[in-house]
């Protein structure tokens, strides 16, 4: 194949347009305003393309490429912990969705036992996760650990993961954080999928209607296209993922917004669940926490 060839095919067209997205972070440009042509054009070309930005392309290994983790549920921890910094590496190089590559400044990958039982999966990095490169260390990232730590364990016990690896990005002088869109979950999920997998937990928490969609999907769900999921429909009882049981509940930025004690009652409820699930000692005054207290 000539250079003039290569450099054409869909691969060669990423790999310059990438290089362009590089060099232009590097001069300090994060955003790219896309006409609506030139977006319906790129769309038609993933399409047309569908290996050029997906697993299997030199930049963007498939997750199972890049990391094979035994089936096995006994896997050793060290070897989960490397299949772990493995698949981290891999997704420190991700390109599927290169808009976030660009704007990102880094990924987030998660945290915590590789061998742990339980597993808190979120949705997307904040800004201050995309700063420090660990998920759920803004705001609502220190009610989730206050949740973990009233349950009777530590962070460094469960494993914390998003659906998405790369803050969405946000309009030019904007602020606030972006639901990701179903493109960028769909890009994403397989990292998630594999980190399961590793991590193999007895049971896994989904904060928020993103991660419930990531894990489960809308049709198993029942929610039909286009609807959004109702987190609140679906709290409180437990689903499952790939034989592992899931329990919906609310997002801790929910809780932030909404900080009513009902509120905070419902997704205590939801984690005393969780807990007797796992066999976990729940004290009288565990049970009780966010109960009205009798008038004396
Ligand atoms: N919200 C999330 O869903 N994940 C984070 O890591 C932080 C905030």
């Amino acid at each position: 194949m000539s250079s003039e060839s290569s450099a054409r095919s869909p691969v060669g067209l990423l790999s310059t347009l990438k290089a362009y997205l590089l060099r232009e972070r590097e001069r300090g440009r994060l955003y790219l305003r896309l006409s609506s042509e030139a977006k319906k054009n790129w769309e038609k070309f993933l399409l047309a393309h569908p290996s050029a930005d997906r697993p299997g392309s030199p930049s963007c290994p498939a997750p199972s490429q890049a990391t094979s983790p035994p089936s096995s549920e006994v896997m050793p921890v060290d070897e989960r912990r490397k299949q772990l910094e493995k698949l981290a590496q891999t997704v420190a190089k991700c390109c599927r969705c290169p808009h976030l590559a660009a704007t990102r400044t880094q990924t987030v990958f998660g945290i915590g036992s590789p061998s742990a039982s339980l597993f808190f999966v979120g949705e997307a990095p904040g800004a201050e996760e995309d700063r420090q490169g660990q998920p759920f260390v803004g705001p609502a990232g220190q009610l989730l650990t206050k949740m973990i730590r009233a349950m009777g364990l530590e962070r460094e016990q469960v494993y914390i993961a998003n659906v998405l690896k790369c803050r969405p990005n946000l309009p030019e002088g904007t602020l606030g954080n972006r639901r990701p869109t179903e493109e960028e979950v769909a890009r994403c999920l397989p990292y998630l999928h594999e980190q399961i997998e590793i991590v193999r937990p007895k049971a896994i928490v989904a904060l928020g209607g993103v991660a419930l969609e990531g894990l489960l999907g809308k049709k198993a769900l029942q929610v039909p296209p286009g609807q959004p999921i109702s987190i609140s429909r679906f709290r409180g009882r437990f689903l499952e993922f790939r034989g592992i049981p899931v329990m919906p509940t609310y997002h801790p930025s929910y809780l932030l917004h909404n900080p009513s004690i009902q509120q905070k009652r419902k997704v205590w409820e939801d984690l005393l669940a969780v807990m007797e699930r796992l066999g976990l000692p729940i004290s009288q005054r565990q049970r009780e926490y966010f109960l009205p207290k009798p008038s004396k």
